[in-house]
């Protein structure tokens, strides 16, 4: 897809859609627009076919253009970022509907932020586009979409250069986003810990455009082993495909300068092992490597967008199974820091995988270290669907993120790590559990992985209810790839 910014006259650009986001009450652009129509569009509003209420489209075909069309956006009672990104996320979806091949955005009657706006059209027209693709019958069926470029129209030149860089910061974060989603997607019979570990090697040697250095590096089981990761090993030990510790470094200012460190929980498929799960609904375990995938989504769009900051992604991938040489419960393994754990019960693998890379992350001397993990069921419980559960051992790092969520609307919810919830994980036989009880699982489960993390700034991302939705519209959402683009791009200034 192609952005670019512009504040020539509106009706001068060739374009075969415009959107025009718009209350019920005309304004500006608008208006001016409506008068070259001969009305067209206050007839509309006339006759009640648009309200312009919050995210109402209607496309209208413009009188004696043929092909050419108006979509109307309804921005009426948008007024907080969330409420703004719902109304351009239903016009880009309204867009990508219809057969256009050109577009134009105005950029006018919503905020009037145009380089938070021009990202988030950016971004949102992306992930629109998004088609998942892969096994041969959905490719026959699918009809491409024939969007391929989309001009942000601006009301002025400083806005106009405020949108172009807006644009290419959304245009990075939505295809970070669809990157993210497609292994998200893909099936756990295609998207084993080595197919992921290819991806992440393959992203490395990509296009070398590159200002910043790119590289992966993949641990096997025998290093990991070498490294006394007995953890992260207890879990890959029931499946036939080995694990793999991945490594990406992205380096975009000075070798000197401290990375932020992320890690992704990415289990392939999690049957639960031995304490294995209930038959129903086990398919969307496959996503139980969105973490991982959000970090490579976050790579991606850090190639693409070249932000001055060294960041490194960690990726521990293995599938949690069944077999013969599954860990059973009460077995007692020595994760890599030392510290003894005895497993209570094999499906809370995450915490066993992450602690692990959490550990390793310490090399690094990080500046601040973030993981990210579809952890815990007891998150949406908690939560719902509609924000991440965050927990943090720093208040600072915690309330960036959570204005990070805001801007992005990608929101994460900050809940405690009080020491009450971490005497839940007392042990008889090991220094800790991997479990601690019924209540609090999302922060029990933080608690578990706080152990870890002492040495640095660190925060935990649940997104067991954020990474996909269920039902009809089954899929990956490419979150939290928005919230940590946003986060990372405040903290390289
Ligand atoms: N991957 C699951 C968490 C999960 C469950 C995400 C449902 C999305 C939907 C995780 O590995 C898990 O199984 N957690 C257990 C922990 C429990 C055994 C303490 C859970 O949430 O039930
Ligand atoms: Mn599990
Ligand atoms: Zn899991």
């Amino acid at each position: 897809m192609n952005f670019t910014a512009s504040s020539a006259q509106l009706l001068n650009i060739k374009a075969d859609s415009l959107i025009l986001p718009t209350g019920p009450q005309l304004k500006d652009s608008a208006e001016a627009l409506d008068k070259s129509l001969d009305g067209a569009i206050s007839s509309l509003i006339k006759a009640g076919d648009f309200t312009g209420k919050s995210s109402e489209t209607l496309v209208m075909h413009i009188p004696g253009a043929s092909g050419k069309r108006i979509i109307l956006l309804g921005t009426e009672g948008a007024t907080t970022t969330q409420q703004q990104i719902k109304v351009i996320d239903a016009g880009a979806t309204a867009l990508l509907k219809t057969p256009s091949v050109k577009a134009v955005w105005v950029g006018e009657g919503l905020s009037d932020d145009a380089e938070w706006q021009a990202g988030i059209v950016a971004r949102s027209i992306q992930t629109a586009s998004y088609q998942y693709a892969h096994v041969p019958k959905s490719i026959k069926k699918s009809k491409p979409k024939k969007l391929t470029s989309v001009t942000y129209w601006a009301a002025s030149k400083a806005e106009m250069t405020a949108a172009k860089k807006g644009l290419s910061y959304g245009a990075a974060v939505g295809n970070g986003m669809n990157a993210a989603r497609q292994l998200g997607n893909l099936p756990a019979n295609i998207c084993t810990p080595s197919f992921i570990a290819a991806e992440a090697k393959a992203l490395a040697k990509g296009p070398a455009k590159n200002r910043a250095k790119v590289s992966t590096t993949v641990l096997s089981e025998a290093q990991m082993r070498k490294l006394n990761m007995g953890s992260l090993l207890s879990v890959s030990a029931g499946s036939d495909e080995p694990g793999h510790l991945i490594v990406m470094k992205y380096q975009g200012a000075k070798a000197s300068a401290k990375p932020v460190v992320l890690v992704g929980k990415a289990v392939t498929f999690d049957t639960g092992g031995i304490s294995l799960k209930p038959g129903s609904g086990m398919d969307e375990m496959k996503y139980d490597m969105c973490g991982g995938a959000s970090v490579i989504g976050v790579m991606n769009a850090l190639i693409e967008t070249q932000l001055p900051i060294n960041v490194v992604g960690i990726i521990p991938a293995v599938e949690n199974m069944p077999n013969g040489n599954a860990t059973k419960p009460g077995d007692v393994v020595t994760s890599m820091s030392g510290q003894t754990i005895e497993i209570l019960n094999t499906d809370a693998e995450g915490r066993l995988i992450l602690c692990d890379a959490l550990t390793y992350a310490g090399r690094f001397k990080p500046d601040t270290v973030i993981d990210i993990a579809t952890l815990t069921g007891a998150v949406i419980g908690a939560l719902g669907k509609v924000t991440a559960g965050m927990l943090s051992n720093d208040d600072e790092l915690a309330e960036q993120l959570l204005s990070s969520g805001t801007r992005s609307g990608d929101r994460a919810w900050r809940m405690p790590l009080w020491e009450e919830y971490d005497e839940l994980l007392k042990s008889n036989f090991a220094d800790i559990a991997n479990i601690g009880g019924p209540q609090a699982g999302t922060i029990t489960a933080a608690c578990f992985l706080a152990r870890f993390t002492k040495t640095y700034k660190w925060a935990h991302l649940d997104v067991a209810g954020t990474a996909w939705v269920s039902g009809a519209a089954k899929g990956a959402t490419g979150r939290p790839v928005p919230i940590l683009m946003d986060y990372l791009r405040s903290k390289a200034g």
